[in-house]
C-alpha cells in the first residue's frame, strides 16, 4: 500500500521514531492522525506538516484508544494504516520486578495495540483492506539480563500480530512487525523503571531508519522487517 492519500494514525508520535515516521508520511502525502499525551510536542509536530489532526491520548486508557480511532475515521473519512509504535521499556532484573510496573507497561505494549487493531479492523474490512504496522524490538529474539519484563511484553504483541495477520489475511488488512535494535531516541530516558547498560559496543541507529522500515512494511505487507538485518 502506497502512503499518499491514506488516513493513517501514528501512535507515539511526540518522539524519537513515532516522530520521524510522521515526517516521513506526511512527505509521502499521507493523512496523518498523531497520538500520543504530550499535547504541546504533537500541535508543535502538526503545525509543520500538512493534513495532520493531533489527538491528545493516553494510550493506556481504552476509551481513549476507540476516541483516537473514531476521531481519525471522522477527519479523514476511514482509516487505511494504523501505526502501533508508543511503547515503553521496563529494564530491571527479573527479580526486580514490580506487578505495576508490569502493568503499566502491558498495557502500553499490548493492549493498547490489540484496542487500536480491534477498532481499525472493521473500518479497514469496509474499505477493503488496510495495513497495520506494530513496533516490537529485536530484544524478543535474544536473552538480554535485565530487560526480560519489556522483551516479554514485546514477545507477546509479535504473538498477538502474527495472528492477527492469519486471521485477517482474506480481508486484506496486512498486518507486520517492525523490528527494530537499539535507536537514538528518547526511549531510554523514559523507561517505566531500572536503565539502559547497553555497553559501548551498542551503536544506536537514527530513528529514520526506523521510519524507512515502516514504510516498507505498509509498502510491501511483509511479516516482518529489521532496519538493522540480524547477525547471521
Ligand atoms: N529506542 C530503542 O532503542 C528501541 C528499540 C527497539 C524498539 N523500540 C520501540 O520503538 C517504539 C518507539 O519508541 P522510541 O524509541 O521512539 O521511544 P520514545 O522516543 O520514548 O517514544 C515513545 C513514544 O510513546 C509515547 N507514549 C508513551 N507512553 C504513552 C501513553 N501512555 N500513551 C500514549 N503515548 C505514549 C510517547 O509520547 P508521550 O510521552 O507524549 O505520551 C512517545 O511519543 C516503542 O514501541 C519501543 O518499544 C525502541
Amino acid at each position: 500500500m502506497e502512503l499518499a492519500g491514506k488516513s493513517v494514525i501514528v501512535t507515539g508520535a511526540s518522539s524519537g521514531i513515532g516522530e520521524a515516521f510522521a515526517r516521513l508520511a506526511a512527505r509521502e502525502g499521507a493523512r496523518l492522525t498523531l497520538a500520543s499525551r504530550r499535547t504541546d510536542r504533537l500541535e508543535a509536530l502538526a503545525a509543520e506538516l500538512p493534513d495532520v489532526l493531533a489527538v491528545t491520548t493516553d494510550l493506556r486508557v481504552p476509551e481513549q484508544v476507540d476516541a483516537m480511532v473514531a476521531a481519525a475515521a471522522e477527519r479523514f473519512g476511514g482509516v487505511d494504516v494504523l501505526v502501533n509504535n508508543a511503547g515503553q521499556g521496563l529494564h530491571v532484573p527479573v527479580e526486580d520486578v514490580r506487578l505495576d510496573d508490569l502493568q503499566a507497561v502491558v498495557e502500553l505494549n499490548l493492549y493498547a495495540p490489540l484496542l487500536a487493531m480491534q477498532a481499525v479492523a472493521p473500518l479497514m474490512r469496509a474499505r477493503g483492506g488496510g495495513a497495520i504496522v506494530n513496533v516490537s524490538s529485536n530484544t524478543t529474539r535474544m536473552t538480554i539480563p535485565g530487560i526480560g519484563a519489556y522483551s516479554a511484553t514485546k514477545s507477546a504483541l509479535e504473538q498477538l500480530s502474527a495472528t492477527a495477520r492469519a486471521e485477517w489475511a482474506g480481508a486484506g488488512i496486512a498486518v507486520s512487525l517492525v523490528v527494530p535494535s537499539v535507536t537514538a531516541t528518547e526511549f531510554h530516558q523514559a523507561l517505566r523503571a531500572g536503565s539502559f547498560r547497553g555497553g559501548g559496543h551498542v551503536q544506536p541507529h537514527p530513528p529514520e531508519l526506523v521510519a524507512e522500515a515502516i514504510r516498507r512494511a505498509i509498502e510491501t505487507g511483509e511479516a516482518e522487517v529489521f532496519p538493522v538485518p540480524p547477525a547471521a
